[in-house]
């Protein structure tokens, strides 16, 4: 039998690259679109998957661009489809709604329309957000909890989402959807905020800087390590039927809470270099998400086993390790 044919969008990304090694693993023949500019400076923009470049198919192609998604997914025809691709950063979506929503909404629309038209069989994965949940009634969040997004982000994603599910209805695609809460790791992008601590803590071990600039730290999230969540990605797509999924661990903590306990794992107390900046809070914010994960755990079989303390100290220890330096935490 041949390999399984994989198309991911957003395969540089943390978690396109974690998707893509456990594809590897079960013998996938792995596809991804990238951006031409990233196959032009591959040090900086492929860093994620260099170790596994090799064994990839990347197709250069912009989620704006609807010739082009056709193109590739008439080459790929792909048996599952992994649509992982955003601006994904929900400051940003605040200071560009207008380019958010644009390249979010179109995006999962033109990838949907291309399949329908060219490889109707493939099964879709959407990459819902806990976002689309914003200031939520009900704590923890399900399938079942109203949506009532906070951002431009979060918005763009409610409609992928709406997307998805009518692709699904109306055209009898396999189209599922993860709603993933927050999910962290070593290679998760500088400019989040679990990334942004971690980092923040071995500069300071490391005397590249004197203290740490944080916005609110009062927010409270539901905090899982993003290479068990592709795991579940995957799961969604292996179903008879196609289906909406809540991914998270069902445990929040405060980014206080985290603070602490990333600058104690290097033995440092973090008021000392800790300070906030109210220019770093955002418009409209999401004080506290927290997830139900009971349906993808009775459904998939799939359940979080890293926990919070453990994730904080894999991406501590990861990021002075990078920087050369040791603590005493
Ligand atoms: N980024 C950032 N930087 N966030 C800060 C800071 C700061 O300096 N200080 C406090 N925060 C607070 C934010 O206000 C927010 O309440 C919380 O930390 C988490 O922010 P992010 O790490 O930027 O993530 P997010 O919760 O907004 O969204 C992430 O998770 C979603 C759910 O999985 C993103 O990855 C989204 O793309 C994703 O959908």
């Amino acid at each position: 039998m041949s390999a399984k044919r994989a198309l991911i969008t957003g395969i540089t990304g943390q978690d396109g690259s974690y998707l893509s090694e456990y594809l590897l693993a079960k013998d996938y023949e792995v596809h991804g679109i990238v951006r031409r500019v990233a196959l032009e400076d591959p040090a900086n923009r492929l860093s994620r998957i260099h170790h596994i470049r090799q064994r990839l198919k990347l197709h250069a192609a912009s989620l704006e661009s609807y010739a082009s998604i056709h193109r590739v997914v008439h080459e790929v025809q792909p048996d599952e489809c992994y649509h992982l691709a955003a601006q994904s950063f929900v400051s940003y979506s605040f200071d560009d709604e207008f380019s958010t929503l644009n390249a979010n909404i179109n995006g999962t629309h033109f990838l949907l329309a291309a399949l329908k038209t060219l490889s109707p069989g493939s099964r879709f994965y959407f990459a819902g957000s806990s976002e689309m949940f914003g200031m939520a009634e009900d704590v923890p969040q399900n399938e079942e909890t109203r949506f009532h997004p906070r951002s431009s982000y979060g918005i763009s994603k409610v409609a992928g989402f709406h997307l998805t599910r009518n692709y699904r209805e109306a055209y009898g695609m396999h189209a599922s959807s993860g709603i993933l809460f927050n999910h962290e790791s070593p290679r998760r992008g500088f400019e989040f905020v679990s990334r942004k601590i971690s980092a923040g803590v071995a500069r300071i071990l490391a005397g590249r800087s004197s203290d740490l600039w944080l916005g609110n730290l009062d927010a409270q999230r539901d905090w899982g390590h993003a290479r068990e969540y592709v795991e579940a990605m995957w799961l969604m797509l292996q179903q008879a039927v196609p289906d909406d999924y809540v991914v998270a661990t069902g445990e929040c903590h405060s980014v206080r809470e985290f603070v602490e306990r990333a600058f104690s794992r290097a033995g440092l107390d973090y008021r000392q270099y800790v300070k906030t900046d109210p220019e770093l809070y955002r418009p409209a914010e999401i004080n506290l998400l927290r997830g139900d994960a009971r349906k993808a755990c009775r459904v998939l079989g799939w359940s979080p086993r890293i926990g919070f303390e453990e994730l904080i100290r894999e991406m501590v220890d990861e990021d002075c390790r990078a920087l050369g330096v040791t603590h005493s935490g």
